[in-house]
């Protein structure tokens, strides 16, 4: 019998991480755009000026943080997700699925080459974003403000990622490898 191109397993964890990034990704957007702490200050500024009490622009940035908070929390709680969906990941190949592709095999053409070396590149990248992650949090305070200059270079890659992947997906499909999105959705064992 033909075994199923990705496996339950894998279907299921490929998708758990995309949603997850994708939500992510939503909290990083709204953090940088509407929720951005001098937008809000401003407005709050603004909404301020027609009456007669006055913030400094401390205190406007403080309240802007203050109602950022409750959307930036589910940043960090998709994070610990994330922190437990590639723990999973990363131990899945010692039990058979999801192993992870060595660019450096021989006879590899330049198209799977660069596939590997992709996957290679983003699977280090993620780890230096959840490990300095979890050291914002839960790390000593000395160590945050570096951490942090790392951490935020994460939407560059991410971004980068995302877009090589997509167009990536896509193509395939529409060339040698009719039907890659209907195995990754719902395992189906045909080829085309
Ligand atoms: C692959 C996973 C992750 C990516 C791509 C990522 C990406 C980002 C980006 C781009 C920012 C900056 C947003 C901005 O300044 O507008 C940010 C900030 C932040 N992230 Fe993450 N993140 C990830 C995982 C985590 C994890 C696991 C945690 C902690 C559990 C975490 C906690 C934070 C915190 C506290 C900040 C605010 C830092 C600051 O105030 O400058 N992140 N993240």
């Amino acid at each position: 019998m033909e075994k199923p191109k990705y496996s339950k397993v894998n279907r299921v964890i490929h998708w758990a991480i995309a949603i997850s990034f994708l939500l992510l990704l939503i909290t990083i957007f709204l953090r940088l755009t509407w929720m951005n702490k001098y937008n809000m200050a401003a407005i709050i500024q603004d909404y301020l000026s027609g009456t007669d009490q006055v913030l400094s622009q401390d205190q406007l940035i403080a309240l802007a943080k203050k109602i950022r908070q409750p959307m930036w929390d589910w940043h960090i709680y998709i994070g610990y997700v994330l922190v437990g969906l590639f723990s999973i990941r990363f131990i899945l190949p010692a039990f058979g699925y999801m192993g992870f592709q060595n660019p450096f095999s021989k006879n590899l053409s330049l198209k799977v080459k660069f596939q590997r070396w992709v996957y290679l590149v983003f699977y280090a990248c993620v780890i230096v974003s959840l490990t300095t992650g979890l050291i914002i949090v839960l790390g000593p305070k000395a160590l945050k403000k570096p951490m942090e200059e790392i951490h935020v270079l994460g939407v560059y890659y991410l971004v980068a990622y995302i877009i090589i992947h997509l167009t990536g997906v896509l193509i395939a499909e529409f060339t040698e490898e009719k039907g890659i999105i209907s195995r990754i959705v719902s395992g189906s064992k045909n080829k085309d």
